[in-house]
Parts: C-alpha cells; sequence; structure tokens
C-alpha cells in the first residue's frame, strides 16, 4: 500500500515545494525544518491507522471518556538524511523507542554503487510497530537491506515506511520485496537516473541538509 500524503493538496505541498527549489534549499535550517515538519504530518496520518485504548481521564470538573494510543511505535532511521524526518516523527511519537541504522552508497571506479549497511542499533523488534523513516526512496535497494537487517532484531508486527519523495520503480522494488509494508510519501515522482538520482526530486538530501560529503 502506498499513501500520498499530496493527493489532497495541503500546506504540506508548500513545504514539499521549498525543499525541491534551489534557491529555498541553500537555507539548510529550513530545508531540515520542512522535512521535520513533513514527519510531522507523516505520524498524524499514520497515528489514525494505529490501535487505541478506551481511557478515561479526571478532569477538575468530571471524567472525560476518550481513547489513547495502545502502544508506542518503534522510530527506526536511516543516517544521516533520515534524522530530520526522524525528529518529525519523534516530535508526535513522543515516547517512542528508537532505531539507528548507517546504510550507504558505496560507490565504484565504474560509476555503480552498493549498499553498505554497517552499523544497527535497536531495542526488540518482536511484534511491535516499526516506523523506518528515509527521505528519498530512490532505487528502494537501502531500504530492503535495512528492513532484512532489522528482522534479525525480531520480527515487527507491521512495518511503515515514511519518504518524502518517491520514485515508481523504488516503490516497486520495496514492494516485490516486502509486500507488506504501508509506505507513505509525501511526492511521487517517475524517473531514476542510472546514478539512482529521483527526477526530478531535490538532489542529494543528505546534502542539503547536513554539508557536501566526501564520495566513498
Ligand atoms: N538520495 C538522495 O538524496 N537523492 C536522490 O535523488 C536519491 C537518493
Amino acid at each position: 500500500m502506498v499513501v500520498n500524503l499530496s493527493k489532497h493538496y495541503s500546506v504540506l505541498c508548500d513545504w514539499i515545494n521549498e525543499i525541491r527549489d534551489m534557491e529555498v534549499q541553500i537555507d539548510r535550517m529550513r530545508f531540515r525544518r520542512n522535512l521535520e515538519r513533513i514527519g510531522e504530518v507523516a505520524a498524524y496520518e499514520i497515528s489514525k491507522n494505529l490501535s487505541f485504548n478506551q481511557v478515561d481521564t479526571q478532569t477538575p470538573l468530571g471524567i472525560s471518556s476518550s481513547k489513547s494510543l495502545q502502544e508506542q511505535p518503534i522510530l527506526g532511521t536511516i543516517l544521516r538524511a533520515g534524522l530530520p524526518l526522524h525528529q518529525g516523527l519523534l516530535n508526535y511519537f513522543d515516547k517512542a523507542d528508537n532505531a539507528f541504522i548507517s546504510a550507504y552508497r558505496k560507490h565504484h571506479p565504474d560509476g555503480s554503487f552498493e549498499i553498505s549497511l554497517e552499523y544497527i542499533t535497536c531495542p526488540d523488534l518482536e511484534n511491535r510497530v516499526v516506523i523506518l523513516s528515509d527521505p528519498m526512496l530512490a532505487t528502494g535497494a537501502s531500504l530492503v537491506k535495512t528492513i532484512q537487517a532489522l528482522r534479525e532484531e525480531g520480527n515487527p508486527k507491521e512495518i511503515h515506511i515514511v519518504c518524502v519523495i518517491a520514485c515508481t520503480v523504488g516503490i516497486e522494488y520495496v514492494h516485490r520485496n516486502e509486500p507488506n509494508v504501508k509506505i507513505w510519501c509525501g511526492a511521487i515522482d517517475d524517473e531514476l537516473t542510472a546514478k539512482g538520482y529521483i527526477v526530478p526530486g531535490l538532489g542529494d538530501a543528505g546534502d542539503l541538509a547536513y554539508g557536501i560529503k566526501q564520495q566513498s
């Protein structure tokens, strides 16, 4: 299942336009904050699909009957580009446990690359709801590799992926390998370059958020 969060126009479209816009994206703080705001919207939308318990709350004047989130999800993100989006999710799921994964593109001299996954830290995932964030769903290779690594830490009952821009081939790749994950994205673009960049996309999300890295 894929949910496109900008299917119905909202203020979210303005934030996505800003992170794509070359003149605006040079403001790193604004870029990170927009990713964070998109994470907040995704958290709110995902929360509508989670399980709730009946609760009674004592107010100064009486008892209010309502519902409360049954359990906090585990929020996982892929370093480093995922950090602002992760923070947005954490702003809303403020009692969540967290997982961090380092996965990066190790480039070969011929221009091809492989995903190198070197570090993972997370709580027991058995029977938990996991929300994994990565701003750009390009080939889908790093997300699939990450999910496979996470499954060694327990079998989650649900996995949600949150991304800001997804491309169609990446969505298909993830669903071929992980048919039960739900993908929540801010926008869907059609093109992926041979070097694995989404078009029109926005460029390199990690570099825009944190500065240009040396190629590895
Ligand atoms: N990662 C990025 O930061 N940008 C892309 O276009 C693809 C992957």
